[in-house]
């Protein structure tokens, strides 16, 4: 006999129903993405609104998120942008980048986002030495080796109040293995440890459940 279903998985479809607008756009999103054969990592449908309300409250004008995939934070992030706002996303993959663009067409939010093709290390690199206007808010959300390099990057292009956001930090609490082989975890335990001596942030780790499973991520407050 299958495994039951964790409750928590009811929960997130119940927050979903109740909480959630109808939203055909985000829909079509996931599906054009899984027509198009990329893995189903994005975020759930609860953390792509809490990311969406994270930007609104902090009023976010200028948002750069690393690691696009078929869009779907991405439109949650970019829809809450004000008229000149601006959502710069990196991705690796060409593939993923051809899904997202359309993706972001369906939105309605091309106009506010540019998809920067290539290894986020390099395109951060060329980023921080072209010193554009700080980004509000941070979404690092790509390979999770180079965490802390990502980090290390934004904490050059965001300014004093600037939110950074790093998603699947836990990865059902593998995180806490000290001897750990997996890159993710090695990359995850890094980040924590380099935070640890950052004086420039303030950050906490939140652990999560729901559609996506055991998780969970940080948020730091650049001071
Ligand atoms: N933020 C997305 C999910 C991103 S999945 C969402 O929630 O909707 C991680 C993405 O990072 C994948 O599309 C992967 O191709 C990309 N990626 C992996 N390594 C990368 C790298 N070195 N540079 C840029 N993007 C990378
Ligand atoms: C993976 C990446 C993600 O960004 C995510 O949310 C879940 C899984 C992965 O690489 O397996
Ligand atoms: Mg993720």
């Amino acid at each position: 006999m299958s495994d039951p279903e964790p409750l928590w998985e009811e929960v997130d479809r119940y927050f979903e129903s109740a909480l959630l607008p109808a939203d055909p756009v985000l829909d079509e999103c996931l599906r054009s993405s899984a027509a198009a054969g990329l893995p189903d990592i994005q975020v759930s449908p609860p953390q792509g609104m809490l990311l969406h309300l994270l930007a609104r409250a902090f009023r976010a004008r200028r948002i750069l998120e690393v690691g696009t995939l078929g869009g779907y934070s991405g439109i949650c992030l970019a829809r809450a942008l004000p008229a000149d706002g601006r959502l710069l996303t990196l991705e690796l993959e060409p593939k993923h980048a051809d899904v997202a663009r359309k993706n972001f067409e369906r939105a309605g939010v091309s106009g506010k986002v540019e998809i920067r093709l290539g290894p986020a290390r390099v395109s951060m690199e060329q980023l921080v030495a072209d010193r554009p206007e700080p980004f509000d808010l941070v979404f690092l959300d790509a390979d999770k080796q180079n965490t802390w390099a990502y980090f290390q990057g934004a904490l050059r292009i965001t300014r004093p109040g600037s939110v950074i956001v790093v998603d699947n930090v836990v990865r059902h609490g593998g995180l806490v293995d000290a001897k750990s082989a997996d890159p993710n975890v090695v990359g995850m335990r890094e980040m924590v440890d380099a935070l640890a001596h950052e004086p420039r942030v303030r950050a906490t780790g939140i652990q999560t459940v729901g559609g996506k499973g055991y998780d969970g991520f940080v948020l730091a407050l650049v001071l």
